[in-house]
């Protein structure tokens, strides 16, 4: 009965038990009393509403207002939690996302508002710059605050495992210590303004495809050193407010439903006292969800409260069970602006903001190749070829997509600094784009990639004509991607036969006349830039640079700042060397429901290192316009206790000024643990550096760096021996080496069996 009259009076019965209760007590505040206290003051029908969000509309209109709505503000936000306003507690707004807000534009006085678009995931990682990113963190968390936001859906930090994962742009890298630290670096700039972050998707998020129901069969030792390690440190490190379970199943449990991940891993074991969400509709069970130690329901809907409630009835759920997610997401939200009544002004530090994007933009850049000096350009006559020349690729789609003010196209970047571009050109370039686009079907939402224009084709007298009045041409080839979908390894990470032609054409016009020809590589993620190995002079990867785009690579290809990204993925020689490539993205092969993680430890990196596989360029790889020299490299002990410092200098032995980034890479004895040849355990990037400059770098190691999971005894363990140190500036270019040894075994920390693949599956193996 009780249950029917909720079904039909819901709001009148919440406001009559409301009252009831306030007539016997006075009612607890947030803020005021204690969360507990709080909680207690709660009605079962506002938990349950609690326990879940708001902020999407669904066809059927379900589950309530649009964010945007919310109090009035912040359109476009993800969403929000409930606001209970009799008890003090207002809604905490949370929005995407990794590359600036998305959000929609903001009034202000007669003007719009715009965030920022900062450059994506990879390209931040490429920077290698953990002070720079967390600057970049410092600027969008003044986006974040100023925009009247609690919490930032960022960052996306899931292992970059296969080339064709439609979100790698979102993410950093193949390698834990990269993921874990540069997102620790942002973590910590956002949160520095008292707003929050949501560190997603944890964990082993690596594919689009099915993703709403894959499952990631993957052995203990791989979860715990790849997929779990970057979030591990990021937790430790960085301590982010909330963390954003995946959408995928791992052995056979929806994440978002798994206690030994959310509870036994996440908290017993590292600690983390924050809240957990659930990524965007995710799973299938909300009571086990509420169980696992996953908080808050995303975006919500009504029938989570339903079922939630059925489970407290049955006796599946415990009112203790969900007071503690409660209290947990209480605990958040004391912490947010919208508590605290800040008085955002819708009008962050733009000027500062957009100069942070630049900078990263220009650090991020990574330059492959540079035959002859091709770059940087000494003259300003310069042949701009390419469709995303014009139509500049700045963002990927999905939730990480920013509708920003304006976009520099590498262009209008070019004109700024003064870059004579043949008009006539840029006209044919931009009118046949538009005509192109506007021919296209209507985007059916931000789940839709923007796909690029095929290349406009250009005739041999044209090409003559460029090269007779220009200097060198710089062709760029684009690329998107986005949340939703894999990349097609024709269309995406194939070159096609167009632009083929038209670096072909270009080069035979330009080498006629002894002309550079420089290909820009404006992409979300890698390509085969193998077919272009014979096609170019230089090959400079610029990213999906954010709003700045235009301006950041006009400074690297005047030679005002020399390029200083190195690549935190591997480009292989064919995609079928990639380790994961027979597996991903699963099966069956018409809808992949499980995907092997074959790879084991071995993604990446680790695997072409470890099993001599020829790359086309490695992990950690980047020329710079000036030369570099590390030397003298130091340890501070030869056997090791606690920690082992190292140190090495490094020179600028160039002509020019520029940053260079020194990696540390340790090799381990591998006797009773079998492990891969190398391991990147630290690095740093050096300040700009004039020619004949030196900077000491210090390094610090500790047990933990230097530990390898042990699945047999579930336990993190040093093994004796003989370690090498390899410090370079790319995990192949190694120019300082030495040794120190581990005298006994070290038992870093025991943990705990869980997350067991339920099946057994063929994993590489050196023996
Ligand atoms: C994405 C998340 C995002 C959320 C809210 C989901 O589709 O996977 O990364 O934060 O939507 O927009």
């Amino acid at each position: 009965m009780i249950m029917n009259i909720r079904k039909c009076f819901a709001p009148t019965f919440i406001l009559l038990t409301a009252m009831l209760y306030a007539q016997e007590k006075p009612v607890p505040q947030l803020g005021k009393n204690s969360i507990k206290e709080v909680v207690a003051g709660m009605t079962l029908d506002e938990k349950l509403l609690f326990l879940k969000g708001i902020g999407m509309a669904v066809s059927n209109g379900e589950n309530g207002p649009v964010a945007g709505s919310i109090d009035g503000k912040v359109i476009g936000a993800a969403g929000s939690t409930e606001a209970i306003l009799r008890l003090g507690i207002p809604a905490m707004i949370v929005a995407d996302g990794p590359a600036g807000l998305r959000i929609e534009p903001v009034k202000k006085g007669n003007k719009l508002n715009y965030p920022t678009a900062f450059p994506v995931g990879t390209s931040l990682a490429s920077t290698w710059n953990a002070q720079l990113v967390n600057a970049v963190g410092k600027a969008m968390g003044n986006e974040v605050l100023e925009f009247g936001i609690d919490v930032i859906l960022a960052p996306g930090i899931n292992i970059q495992r296969n080339l064709l994962c439609g979100r790698n742009f979102e993410y950093y890298s193949e390698d834990p210590v990269i993921a874990g630290t540069i997102a620790s670096a942002f973590i910590n700039g956002v949160q520095s303004n008292n707003v929050g972050t949501s560190i997603k998707h944890f964990a082993a998020n690596n594919q689009e495809t099915s993703r709403n129901s894959i499952d990631a069969v993957v052995s203990q030792r791989a979860l715990r050193e790849i997929y779990l390690r970057g979030f591990e440190i990021a937790i430790k490190n960085a301590n982010p407010w909330t963390v954003m379970s995946s959408y995928n199943k791992i052995n056979g449990t929806y994440t978002s439903e798994n206690y030994d991940l959310l509870t036994t891993i996440l908290r017993k074991e590292w600690g983390y006292q924050g809240m957990v969400m659930t990524d965007w509709y995710s799973g299938k069970n909300y009571a086990e969800q509420v169980k696992a130690g996953n908080d808050l329901l995303m975006p919500g809907r009504k029938q989570e409260s339903k079922k939630i409630e059925e489970a407290l009835e049955n006796k599946k759920l415990t009112v203790e069970e969900i007071d503690r997610n409660i209290e947990r997401i209480l605990s958040t939200i004391l912490k947010t602006p919208s508590f605290k009544k800040y008085p955002y002004n819708n009008n962050p530090d733009f000027a500062k903001n957009q100069n942070t994007a630049k900078l990263a933009a220009e650090e991020a850049m990574v330059l492959l190749k540079n035959n002859g000096n091709a770059l940087p350009f000494h003259s300003k006559k310069i042949a701009l070829l390419g469709n995303a020349s014009y139509d500049t690729f700045v963002g990927g789609t999905g939730s990480g997509e920013v509708h920003s003010a304006y976009t520099v196209s590498f262009f209008e970047g070019f004109e700024n600094a003064g870059f004579q571009i043949d008009a006539d050109l840029a006209k044919r370039y931009q009118s046949f784009i538009e005509k192109e686009k506007s021919a296209r079907p209507k985007r059916l939402g931000i789940l839709e990639t923007i796909k690029p224009v095929e290349e406009m084709p250009i005739d041999g007298s044209e090409l003559q004509k460029l090269a007779k009045e220009s200097d060198a041409a710089l062709i760029t080839l684009g690329r998107n991607a986005g949340e939703g979908s894999d990349r097609d390894l024709n269309q995406d990470y194939k070159i096609s036969e167009k632009e083929i032609s038209l670096i072909k054409n270009t080069i035979a016009v330009f080498h006629q006349q002894n002309k550079k020809v420089v290909i820009a590589l404006n992409i979300d993620a890698l390509i085969d830039v193998t077919q272009l190995e014979n096609l170019a002079d230089a090959i400079l990867i610029t990213w999906l640079p954010g709003q700045e785009a235009g301006t950041a690579l006009a400074e690297i290809v005047s030679g005002k700042v020399s390029p200083s990204g190195k690549l935190t993925q591997t480009i292989p020689l064919k995609y079928e060397d990639v380790p994961s490539s027979s597996t991903f993205p699963g099966t069956p092969v018409e809808r992949p429901q499980k995907t092997i993680y074959n790879d084991g430890i071995y993604v990446g990196y680790r695997y072409y290192s470890t099993f001599k596989k020829p790359v086309a360029y490695e992990f950690g790889y980047g020329l710079s316009y000036s030369v570099f020299k590390i030397d003298n490299i130091k340890t501070n002990n030869s056997t090791f206790s606690k920690e082992l410092k190292v140190t090495v200098d490094v020179k600028n032995t160039g002509k020019m000024s520029g940053k260079e980034v020194v990696q540390l890479y340790i090799s381990a004895p591998g006797k009773s643990i079998e492990k891969p040849i190398i391991e990147l355990k630290n690095y740093s990037k050096t300040e700009n550096l004039k020619p004949g400059k030196s900077q000491k770098i210090e390094f610090k190691l500790n047990a933990s760096d230097l530990a390898s999971f042990d699945t047999d005894r579930l336990s993190w363990i040093v093994e004796p021996g003989t370690y090498s140190i390899n410090i370079g500036n790319s995990s192949k270019n190694i120019e300082q080496s030495t040794s120190f040894t581990v005298e006994k075994e070290i038992i870093v920390e025991k943990v705990n069996d869980v997350l067991n693949p339920k099946e057994t599956f063929v994993e590489i193996k050196q023996k």
